[in-house]
């Protein structure tokens, strides 16, 4: 039998134990025991009844992902579960830590669910860009209905122990070991003398309107289309028997593995977890973090003290005076409430964090027994040069300096310091306390131990940190000023902000860029032109119109006047009529005829200019790898989760086309558009981005 599963007995009961860490996926080897397993049970003589039970973390994560993109191995796991379930003998399922997609499956084949108050389950398949293929989308609704098992299975959601007995996915809740209690439940099952009781053969739920449901939940999905999919297979459940709901959601779950939007998923999945896990960090150990100082209490600065009271930790705040230092207390007090809003801490926690775990002060000899301080003061090299004098002054030896800089140079921060190999940048996105993305800026200097720490201190704020070089606006931000320069640029050719966020929000980000511009600040990018010009960068065909806006004192959101007016509230924005005729100042100016951009146009420009700057990030060592900009894309600038990041689309889409896209538009501009060396290099060899990812 698979060394995957370990058979026992006790009494009556056979038990089936699965043993494949970390999260007992149930991989090819993992299904070929069970399936083995239970003939076993069925031939072992006075067996009455099989339990199957998870050891280690959980009961099952699911199919094993990884088997995912090649040939199907046998047995398959739909006709595996159909077989668990029609045994004769009575089959229990005892769960605990997760079970989720095929592993709540299996659940569902068995005849009885007994699981412990911390477990989980879920059906997180759309996750993946799939849908439940191992008869999820046909047992599931006939215990819960169709609404609610539609909405586990669209959320892709985890749902406690309690909150599944109540949509009848569990028998029974019980606390202590899962195996004691799985054989105690089977056994007072077996005395109750209770039949077997097979899913498949309960009645169908009732009907909704199918077409309805399918057309809110793509709509919802902004262009993602694994959720929408759930609703015909649900509609299968309830129109036909159940072998034939069986063959459409197995119909549907191979097209779905078919698709672009199933890669891109399958590589975030993976690439959200290599990219903590960085070869010249391995064996290293971070230092201890336990108190942290913040300098200025804006924007970033609450948001990121916020982060870190949230995660436990001591924090001592400094501002320029005492009445700045009360307004940033009033606005991590904001955030805090917040949290409370949504249950991640109770009002207790709250009260008790803020007379206790954060002090706010106005004078740096407080921060000298601080084990890491984040510089949050406004983006002015001069002014971060004189706090980080500051803070070599004041700070005890072993301390990390880091600044949350978004575009200046760390190496020359750094070395205003008599301690640069402790000094990084830890560059968070607003608002600090709920954008996952932390990049972490490691300067020439910077010790892998500091580096090690920065992502130490990700993990503890529950961020998703990839490292990045030292260059103007690090990995994120130097590939946005491209694709905003290209966005720019199409406007004095002709586009309207309306046109190209219409095209980009129908391409899945969840926001166009300008409708992001006027969200973020339209003073941010103002200042940015201005140092750039002053720096001798501007482009050759220099727009002001978005200067004028903010010289009008029009900077987005805050002042209610953007792109946008938001006039009718922040979720009703309409084009600022000002707008258009500024852009049309610029090409009279600039002496350019208009003409008309299509959507494809509009996205086939503004993703290759990202892809181009973000190859040029690779090939100069910014990022590391292709895969840490698709999670910097994705977790800090609203990229689509379904096409896996900038460099996933380009290896889907096809680098070749790509280049030669690439190489038609730099007939106009030769230097904005000059192609990326290492892009070149991969179309000559006929190699894609993941061929990096998988070098490590
Ligand atoms: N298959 C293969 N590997 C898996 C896996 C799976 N289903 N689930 C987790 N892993 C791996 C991870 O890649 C990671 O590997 P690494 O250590 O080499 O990086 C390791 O297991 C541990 O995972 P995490 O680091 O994510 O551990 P956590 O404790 O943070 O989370 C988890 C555990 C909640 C189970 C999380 O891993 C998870 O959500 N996994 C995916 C669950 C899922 O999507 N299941 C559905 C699969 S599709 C399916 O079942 C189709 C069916 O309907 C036919
Ligand atoms: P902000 O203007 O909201 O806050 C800056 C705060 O620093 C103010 O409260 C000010 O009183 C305080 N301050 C200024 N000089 C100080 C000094 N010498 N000592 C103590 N406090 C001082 O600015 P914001 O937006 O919070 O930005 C801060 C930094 O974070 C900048 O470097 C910015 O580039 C960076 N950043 C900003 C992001 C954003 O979306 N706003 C995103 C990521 C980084």
């Amino acid at each position: 039998m698979s060394d995957k599963i370990a058979y026992s007995r006790q009494g009556d009961i056979a038990i089936l134990t699965v043993q494949n860490p970390p999260v007992n996926a149930l991989s090819q080897a993992v299904r070929q025991g069970l399936s083995e397993g239970m003939d076993r049970a069925e031939a072992d003589d006075g067996v009455r009844a099989v339990l199957i039970v998870g050891e280690g973390r959980a009961f099952f994560a699911g199919a094993d992902i990884t088997e995912f993109g090649k040939p199907p191995l046998e047995p398959h796991l739909p006709d595996l579960i159909n077989r668990i379930e029609a045994s004769p003998l009575l089959v229990v399922a005892s769960m605990h830590g997760v079970s989720l997609g095929g592993g709540l499956e299996v659940a569902l084949g068995c005849h009885y669910r007994i699981a412990v108050p911390s477990a989980k389950v879920g059906l997180p398949e759309v996750h993946l860009g799939l849908l439940p293929g191992a008869g999820g989308t046909q047992r599931l609704p006939r215990l819960t209905g169709v609404e609610a098992g539609l909405n586990v299975m669209t959320t892709g959601r985890h749902i406690g122990a309690q909150k599944a007995h109540e949509l009848g996915i569990i028998d029974v809740i019980e606390d202590g070991d899962p195996k004691q209690n799985g054989i105690a439940y089977a056994q007072r099952l077996l005395d109750e003398g209770a039949a077997r009781r097979p899913v498949s053969e309960m009645p169908p739920p009732a009907p909704i309107d199918w077409d309805a449901a399918f057309e809110a939940i793509l709509a919802k999905g902004r262009g993602q289309i694994a959720p929408a999919w759930c609703v015909r297979a649900v509609q299968a459940s309830v129109e036909k028997p159940f072998a034939e709901g069986l063959k459409a959601e197995r119909h549907i779950f191979y097209d779905l593995m078919q698709t672009d939007q199933r890669q891109g998923m399958i590589h975030a999945f993976f690439s959200e977890r290599a990219v903590g896990n960085l070869p010249e960090l391995k064996g290293i150990k971070p230092r201890g973090i336990q108190h942290i100082g913040v300098i200025g209490g804006g924007t970033m600065g609450a948001g990121i003290a916020t982060a870190a009271l949230l995660a436990g930790l001591e924090v001592t705040l400094l501002e320029m005076s005492a009445e700045a230092g009360q307004a940033a207390r009033d606005r991590i007090e904001r955030n805090l409430s917040g949290a409370v809003k949504r249950s991640k801490i109770t009002p207790n926690q709250h009260d008790q964090i803020l007379t206790h775990t954060l002090v706010v002060v106005t004078n740096y000899d407080k921060l000298s027994d601080v084990d890491l301080v984040i510089e949050a003061v406004f983006e002015d090299m001069d002014v971060k040069k004189k706090v980080f004098a500051e803070l070599d002054r004041v700070c005890k030896p072993g301390a990390i300096l880091a600044s949350n800089t978004s575009y200046l140079d760390i190496d020359k921060i750094a070395a205003t310091t008599s301690r640069p190999s402790d000094v990084l940048g830890l560059h968070f996105f607003s608002p600090a306390h709920v954008m996952k993305l932390l990049e972490i800026v490691v300067g020439d200097k910077t010790a892998p131990e500091v580096t090690a720490t920065g992502f130490a201190v990700g993990k503890m704020l529950g961020k998703i940190s990839v490292r990045a070089g030292v260059c103007d606006g690090f990995i994120g931000n130097r590939i946005l000023a491209s694709y905003r320069t290209a966005a720019d640029q199409m406007i004095l050719d002709g586009a309207s902000p309306y046109d190209i966020d219409e095209a980009l929000e129908d391409f899945g980000f969840a926001m166009g860029p300008f409708a992001v511009a006027d969200l973020a600040g339209l003073d941010i990018g103002w200042a940015v032109r201005k140092r750039k010009r002053a720096e001798g960068h501007a482009p050759k065909r220099d727009a002001t119109y978005a200067d004028k806006l903010c010289e009008d004192g029009h900077f987005g959101q805050k002042t209610g006047k953007g792109y946008y007016d938001y006039a009718g509230g922040l979720k009703t924005r309409v084009p600022n009529p000002d707008v258009l005729p500024m852009i049309e100042a610029d090409r009279a100016r600039l002496g350019i005829t208009p003409r008309s951009f299509t959507h494809e146009e509009i996205v086939r420009r503004y993703m290759a200019a990202m892809v181009n700057e973000s190859a040029k990030v690779v090939g100069e060592g910014i990022a590391r790898r292709p895969l840490d900009v698709d999670m910097t894309l994705l977790f800090g600038y609203g990229f689509p989760r379904y096409r896996g990041g900038p460099l996933k689309w380009a290896d889907i889409v096809g680098l070749e086309d790509l280049l030669k896209d690439i190489k038609s538009y730099a007939a106009e501009d030769p230097d904005f558009w000059a192609p990326a060396p290492l892009l070149e290099r991969l179309v000559a060899d006929n190699k894609t981005f993941d061929d990096l990812n998988k070098k490590g």
